[in-house]
């Protein structure tokens, strides 16, 4: 795998970022899709969150992994921007995250915050953020004039 592109994190952080993304994927709530997703986050100052998915019989209601992860960070005063996600999903191949989550991730990060995806056969995708969600809507376009 490139990693040029990201060489200011390190492989080790990568991998525990992965282990805990794994981890986390093992208590998700997803009894109406069948699909267990974790994620896990690398703060600004080194701290890892984590997060699954939480479905509701509402479906509407259901909370995607990234999303999770993310609320719980801020919600406890994690330092941003996060500089890495790692995301694995029960399918076989890597889940890019959905647009809901890009965009909630846009808020909280910067466009080179490394996104690296996994699925269940050892494929593995790393991204900069900027690649999935090049021109997210982001608090400058609020400023009044
Ligand atoms: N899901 C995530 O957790 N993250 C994504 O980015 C895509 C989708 C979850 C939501 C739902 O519980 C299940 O995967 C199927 O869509």
């Amino acid at each position: 795998m490139k990693q040029k592109k990201f060489d200011k994190l390190k492989a080790s952080e990568l991998k525990t970022l992965k282990i805990e993304a794994e981890n986390a994927r093992k208590k998700a709530y997803a009894p109406y899709s069948g699909f267990k997703v974790g994620a896990a986050l690398l703060t600004s100052n080194k701290k890892i969150f984590t997060g699954c998915n939480v479905e509701n019989a509402s479906y509407g209601g259901t909370i995607c992994a990234e999303r999770t992860a993310i609320l719980k960070a801020v919600s406890e005063g994690a330092s941003t921007p996060f500089q890495a996600f790692h995301v694995v999903s029960s399918s076989p191949t890597p889940w890019p995250p959905c647009g809901m989550c890009l965009q909630v991730m846009s808020e909280f990060c910067i466009p080179s915050t490394v996104v690296m995806i996994s699925g269940q056969k050892g494929e593995e995708k790393m991204f900069h953020l900027s690649d999935l969600l090049p021109e997210s809507f982001s608090p400058q376009y609020l400023l009044k004039s």
